[in-house]
């Protein structure tokens, strides 16, 4: 994987495929410490204790279409690249959550990437599900949340290409103020 964004967007997939109506994803930059955690939960149909023992092992997949799954695998061996590790918290019938941590100054250190793209493409193709964007830079946060977007946009379509492309550029201006910029 290039970078984190499109691990998150492989990851979503696992929740969305699980059922949520709900995708919360953050992230917690702190310079001073050399580190974020990047955090994806979903209040899809859980894992039970041997499913979750078994998600490391990259033969491991409940899909029929092939016999390998290697998105969670893939994102701990990133995490694990740059001196970080990844955790996954999951309960049958309640949801799962996979916390991560990367240390940002390590070589092998993924870039974060266009957070802005994987959040417009997990909306663009998931228009029933719910996303909260919570996005930390030392004291600074951002936050975009779907429901709030719904309850302004009335009838229209969330995935409306119109509404996609100001989503975009919303997050795009938030993370440069987040980085500093005004
Ligand atoms: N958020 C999740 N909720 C419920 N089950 C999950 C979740 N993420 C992963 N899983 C389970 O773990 C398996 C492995 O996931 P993954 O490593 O991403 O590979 P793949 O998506 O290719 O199957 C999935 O097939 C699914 O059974
Ligand atoms: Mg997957």
């Amino acid at each position: 994987m290039e970078d984190i964004s499109l691990h998150l967007l492989d990851l979503a997939q696992n929740s969305i495929s699980a059922g949520a109506n709900l995708v919360e994803i953050s992230i917690r930059e702190d310079r001073e410490k050399d580190h974020k955690w990047v955090q994806i939960s979903d209040n899809g149909k859980g894992m039970d204790e041997e499913q979750v023992n078994k998600v490391y092992d990259p033969f491991y997949t409940t899909r029929t279409t092939r016999k390998v799954g290697l998105g969670i695998p893939m994102f701990k061996a990133s995490a694990e690249a740059s001196g970080g590790k990844l955790e996954m918290i999951s309960q049958k019938g309640k949801g799962t959550t996979l916390l991560a941590l990367f240390i940002d100054s390590h070589i092998d250190c993924l870039p974060l990437g266009k957070m802005e793209e994987t959040i417009a493409a997990l909306i663009f193709m998931n228009p029933e599900v719910d996303f909260v964007y919570t996005h930390e830079n030392n004291c600074r946060q951002f936050l975009l949340d779907t429901r709030q977007i719904r309850e302004v946009i009335g009838e229209v379509n969330i995935a409306d290409p119109e509404i996609v492309n100001w989503i975009t550029i919303y997050i795009k201006e938030g993370l440069e103020e987040l980085y500093g910029g005004v």
